[in-house]
């Protein structure tokens, strides 16, 4: 089983370890329609690793996303308080991708603004946060009477 070091910013060995279990999560993807193979891989606050990968639907809009795969995974396996510590998004195709509009904002749900997000640009995997994808995120604290 793959450990993690503790809590402060993720060395590099932790962040290969993530990406590279986000590259064999998008080994199992279903993506006959765009053959784009993602997977994504949640480190959580507790150093549970969950992965998920992109499943596509022959109506393509029913696609869900690698991101949004593992959220739901990771849910339903560890339930509603799940808290993300880091993210790392991977894709077969050696394309620089970021996670979409809706992925940031599933993983939002999730997870504070200085949570870590890895993915791959041209010169290599870089290393942001979640804040900085998605600023202002809509939140539940804005529906949720304090
Ligand atoms: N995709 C993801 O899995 N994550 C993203 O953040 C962007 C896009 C998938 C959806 C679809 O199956 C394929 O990539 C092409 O858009």
């Amino acid at each position: 089983m793959t450990s993690f070091s503790e809590p402060g910013a993720l060395s590099l060995s932790d962040r290969q370890k993530l990406l590279n279990l986000a590259a064999e999560a998008a080994a199992n993807s279903y993506s006959p329609y765009s053959h784009f193979r993602v997977g994504a891989a949640l480190l959580l606050t507790d150093g549970s690793i969950v992965t998920g990968c992109n499943v596509e639907n022959a109506s393509y809009r029913l696609t869900s996303c690698a991101e949004q795969a593992a959220i739901a995974r990771a849910v339903s396996q560890f339930g509603p308080g799940i808290r993300l510590r880091a993210v790392a998004v991977a894709n077969l195709n050696h394309a620089a991708s970021m996670p979409c509009g809706a992925c940031r904002q599933t993983l939002a749900e999730f997870a504070p603004d200085n949570a870590l997000i890895l993915y791959p640009d041209e010169s290599g995997p870089i290393t942001t946060t979640l804040g900085a994808l998605i600023p202002h995120a809509f939140r539940g604290e804005f529906i949720t009477p304090a």
